[in-house]
């Protein structure tokens, strides 16, 4: 069975990396093989765009500067460790994706659409998510749960961390409308609550979408 390609997208704090961590661990005890990774980043080239672009060294691009980096980190990481892993039949979560680039760059950033609509058939292509979860979460909420981890990891914020709340509500806005309008590929979730309720909601979002991901792999599987 060919891999498949799960992402992942939301405000700052929705509680991403903890949803993909519990999910990967579900996964891997039905047997399945799952590679997590991220955007911007995720293979070695686009991990040093990565410190360029939330080092805030491309600000002065502008928006759509910002976009077209974006767009060369993900260029990277499709060719070397999404599409290959895909291949394998390994699933891959992945922490922010091309609806990332709509939201911040586009919504917020009035990049014309038409543009990242044109970057996104060449560059993502065939390789458009099965299943994306958008963690939904009121903005002070989440700004709040970020600043509590950057501060236990001793970590600053970073570029986008550090705009204001409309700069965030306005994000919030964007990615309900990208749920809005994908809704074969993307299911909004209420992150509001504690994470094991958050957790049962991915799965069955999983389940719905991807049922074979919630069932054990067949231990023959790989024999034909
Ligand atoms: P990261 O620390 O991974 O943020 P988070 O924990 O919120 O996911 O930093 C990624 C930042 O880059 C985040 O603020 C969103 C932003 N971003 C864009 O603006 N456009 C994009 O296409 C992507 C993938 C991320």
């Amino acid at each position: 069975m060919r891999g498949r390609f799960i992402t992942f997208e939301g405000g700052e704090g929705a509680g991403k990396t903890t949803q993909i961590d519990r999910l990967r661990r579900r996964l891997a005890r039905l047997g399945h093989s799952v590679v997590v990774t991220r955007e911007p980043g995720g293979s070695s080239k686009a991990e040093e765009i990565r410190k360029a672009l939330l080092g805030g060294r491309a600000r002065d691009l502008g928006p759509a500067g910002e976009a077209l980096l974006f767009y060369a980190a993900r260029l990277d990481h499709l060719e070397h460790l999404v599409r290959p892993s895909l291949d394998q039949g390994i699933h891959v979560l992945c922490d922010r994706f091309s609806d990332s680039t709509r939201a911040y760059q586009g919504a917020f950033g009035k990049v014309d659409p038409r543009i990242l609509g044109s970057l996104d058939r060449v560059i993502v292509g065939e390789t458009e998510p099965d299943l994306t979860i958008i963690l939904d979460i009121p903005p002070d909420l989440g700004l709040c749960r970020a600043r509590r981890r950057n501060e236990a990891s001793k970590e600053g914020t970073d570029r986008f961390e550090s705009e204001g709340e409309p700069f965030h509500e306005a994000l919030r806005q964007a990615f309900r409308e990208i749920a809005a309008a994908h809704p074969e590929r993307c299911v909004l979730i209420d992150a509001r609550g504690v994470p094991d309720e958050v957790e049962e909601d991915v799965w069955r979002a999983v389940g719905e979408r991807v049922r074979a991901l919630t069932l054990p792999v067949q231990a023959d599987a790989h024999v034909a």
